[in-house]
């Protein structure tokens, strides 16, 4: 038997985000998201779905915590929809959609679960999207605006502030591959708004230390992938080492090192429009964090591309690997090269894992029992490439499961089941999965015990 203990006072959750699930997309004063207007639009959502009813979270939320509790979570990440605080993206804040937040918040105490808050995933107020959206640099100051405005209403604890999840898929999905919203296909204005998106990341951080909110940590999440050449050919080495400057870089150097990759200035200058840069811009964006959160699924593997340019290359899927509904490869023993790789390059600083989680076929059998191993061997083999990352060093505090229950995947609608908890969408019932089971005993163990493991 092979244990895996994790440190005292690690944080097991759970992670969600408020467009996802919380329908009521007009309730209470909120204003239209991006999101509302995108999966409004024909042809952007599988089926043509929105995210209009959800898991109907916004009314059943107590319900929801409940289950968290159930499940034995110490933790729980969720967003706030910037449009339920400002429906027209600035002005005066909505007073509804914060005492919407105040009392989950508050239920997750009365549970002694701590609430980790991300402040944007995703949900812009379409007024602000009028006037450019991230393409608009007035947006990053209205971030920090909202911001502020938070961090001095939600006057009760949280234990985890998280400025903007994955801010290299609000840029490149939504403007430049046009398949999350705004929708855009236009890779000059998807570098001004990753520019734009990040300056807002600074100025947020910074409206947080002049308000000076007490022994909360605050950073951001990124999506980071380990990148890795099909072969050791000099091409393919090549390309790994662009598009690790794409899909990571890109982010990590300007939040930790203040200033853009410079391999990366030069590929994208010989195509595109490098975005307007104001002289105090880096500074504000390498304003200090307390961690990073770091969300990861896969690994990707590339052949080089057609030029010395291409910062793609050509995504490889080996045919001997598994992989989840989404396509995506497992291979747990990315998160261990990934975790280890920004200890050494960015850190040392706290990390968390800050969503991992697969989708799977899920489906109740007669007796109502989802089985789905598959997801448990998931977690399990990922836990421990994460454990392993931190017998070398990693200082990571937590670990956050996406996602708490299925629910709205973006374009794919309600195709692609995440969830530890099965949601009968025509009833709103929830079922706990196999794997919910399974993530209660880690809890409750602080670790993993596995059979005929090698440990
Ligand atoms: C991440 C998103 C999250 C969910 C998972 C599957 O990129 O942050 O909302 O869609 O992927």
């Amino acid at each position: 038997m092979a244990k895996y203990l994790f440190p005292e006072g690690f944080l097991w959750g759970a992670a969600t985000a408020s467009y996802q699930i919380e329908g009521s997309p007009s309730s209470d004063g909120k204003g239209e998201s991006i999101w509302d207007r995108f999966s409004h639009t024909p042809g952007n959502i599988f089926d043509d779905d929105s995210g209009d009813t959800a898991c109907e979270h916004y009314r059943i939320y107590r319900e929801d915590v409940r289950r968290m509790a159930d499940l034995g979570l110490n933790a729980y990440r969720f967003s706030i929809s910037w449009p339920r605080i400002f429906p027209e993206g600035s002005g005066k804040p909505n007073q509804k959609g914060l005492d919407f937040y105040r009392r989950l918040i508050e239920e997750l105490h009365n549970y002694k679960i701590k609430p980790v808050v991300t402040l944007y995933h995703w949900d812009m107020p379409q007024a602000l999207q009028d006037q450019g959206g991230w393409g608009n640099r007035d947006t990053a100051k209205y971030f920090g605006q909202y911001a502020a405005c938070v961090f001095e209403s939600i006057d009760l604890p949280v234990d985890r502030w998280i400025t903007l999840n994955e801010p290299w898929v609000s840029a490149f999905l939504g403007y430049a591959l046009g398949v999350h919203a705004p929708g855009l296909n236009d890779f000059n204005i998807a570098l001004q708004a990753a520019h734009n998106l990040l300056l807002g990341h600074g100025l947020a951080i910074r409206s947080f230390r002049d308000i000076k909110r007490k022994d909360e940590p605050i950073g951001i999440t990124l999506n980071l992938n380990p990148i890795e050449p099909a072969s050791d050919s000099k091409p393919d080495l090549a390309q790994a080492v662009r598009t690790d400057g794409f899909m990571n870089r890109w982010f990590l150097d300007p939040i930790f090192r203040g200033s853009y990759p410079q391999d990366m200035v030069e590929v994208f200058s010989r195509s595109f429009d490098l975005p307007d840069i104001e002289e105090e811009d880096t500074a504000v964006i390498a304003e200090p964090i307390d961690y990073l959160g770091i969300n990861n699924y896969t690994r990707i593997l590339v052949r080089a591309g057609s030029s010395e340019d291409d910062f793609m290359g050509n995504p490889l899927n080996p045919p001997e690997a598994e992989y989840t509904e989404m396509g995506w490869e497992v291979y747990p023993r990315g998160i261990y090269e990934l975790l280890t790789r920004v200890h050494r390059d960015y850190g040392p600083l706290p990390l968390y894992i800050t969503e991992n989680g697969a989708a799977f076929d899920d489906k109740p059998d007669k007796d109502g029992r989802i089985d789905d191993s598959s997801r448990i061997n998931y977690l399990q083999d990922y836990l421990i490439e994460a454990w392993k990352a931190m017998q070398e060093g990693v200082l990571l505090e937590g670990y956050f499961v996406w996602t708490l229950m299925d629910n709205f995947e973006w374009s794919f609608g309600y195709s692609k089941r995440f969830g530890l908890i099965y949601v009968d969408y025509p009833t709103q019932k929830r079922y706990f999965k196999d794997s919910a089971y399974w993530y209660r005993d880690v809890i409750s163990r602080n670790g993993l015990e596995v059979q005929g493991g090698a440990q």
